[in-house]
């Protein structure tokens, strides 16, 4: 991953786009990652808190949107909330796809939604915000990984790929928009800290209960022994290689941008969407 000394966002510029997805998952093999079906159950993990997750993300940026003043961030936080919605609804089709392969997946969807609504009572709209931006990291730096492994993202079915790689292009689109929001009303470096340490232990632990309840609730797949060494050390490789990105956020002065993503993110633009003209717009920015 690559590093500037940019500490805030190109103010007065604003990229992010939204863009209407549809996607058909008919025919999608059940292990859709590398054949591998711990790897398939970690992302189907992943997507089936989105949902809600990305829910909250927009509640918890427009519980304090009237207290933002930047024009720009206003128009930022539009593209945002714009941009979730669509990922929530892309996701809401994946889940109906991993639905249709006979897992019970409403149990675990109910549980998402009464753990968000229980935070919701809970927390603070600072709190909450918190929240949001330590997700947004952890999206953020996975995004980004997805964007710049080639060997990673091919491993996908290309049907799967194609809703992955767009919600990893636009996540690292939009992955400065809750963190302004938060300096600009809140500032507040010591609960941002406390929150990510909190949502650390929360968001890996839950992963991986949901992903090991999918995996054991398949009598096929949880023997695949060699498939499951294989995954748990290609998790290992990316656990090392994002963990210093991670570790930024404890920062005083981080900043998301600070992870330079201007022209991975400009390169995929263009050979998802053919919209080279955001690479110009983006090349601009920065000069
Ligand atoms: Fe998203
Ligand atoms: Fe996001």
């Amino acid at each position: 991953m690559t590093r500037t000394t940019a500490s805030t966002s190109p103010r007065g510029t604003s990229t992010i786009q939204v863009r209407r997805q549809s996607f058909d998952f008919a025919t999608t093999p059940k292990y859709y990652f590398d054949n591998n079906p711990l790897l398939s159950y970690l992302l189907t993990a992943l997507s089936l808190t989105f949902p809600h997750g990305e829910r909250f993300f927009v509640h918890s940026v427009r519980n304090v949107r009237d207290r933002i003043k930047d024009d720009t961030l206003q128009k930022e936080v539009s593209a945002f909330i714009g941009q979730e919605a669509m990922h929530s609804h892309a996701h809401e089709d994946f889940n109906t796809f991993v639905e249709s392969l006979g897992i019970d997946i409403q149990p675990i969807l109910q549980s998402e939604y009464e753990k968000i609504e229980y935070a919701k009572t809970k927390l603070s709209s600072k709190q909450q915000l918190a929240v949001t931006c330590a997700l947004e990291h952890f999206t953020a730096i996975i995004a980004q990984y997805l964007l710049e492994h080639p060997d990673f993202h091919k491993q996908l079915n290309p049907r799967v790929a194609q809703l992955w790689m767009w919600h990893a292009l636009e996540e690292t689109e939009h992955k400065a928009v809750a963190f302004d929001v938060y300096q600009e009303v809140f500032a507040d470096q010591a609960i941002r800290k406390r929150i990510m340490r909190v949502i650390t232990t929360t968001f890996l632990s839950r992963i991986s209960y949901l992903t090991f309840k999918l995996l054991l609730n398949d009598p096929v797949g949880r023997k695949q022994w060699r498939q499951h060494i294989a995954a748990l050390k290609q998790l290992k490789d990316v656990f090392s290689t994002l963990a210093p990105a991670y570790l930024d956020y404890y920062q005083d002065n981080f900043h998301p941008n600070q992870h330079d993503s201007t022209q991975i993110t400009a390169q995929w633009r263009e050979q998802l969407f053919g919209e080279q003209i955001d690479k110009e717009v983006a090349s601009a920015a920065i000069h």
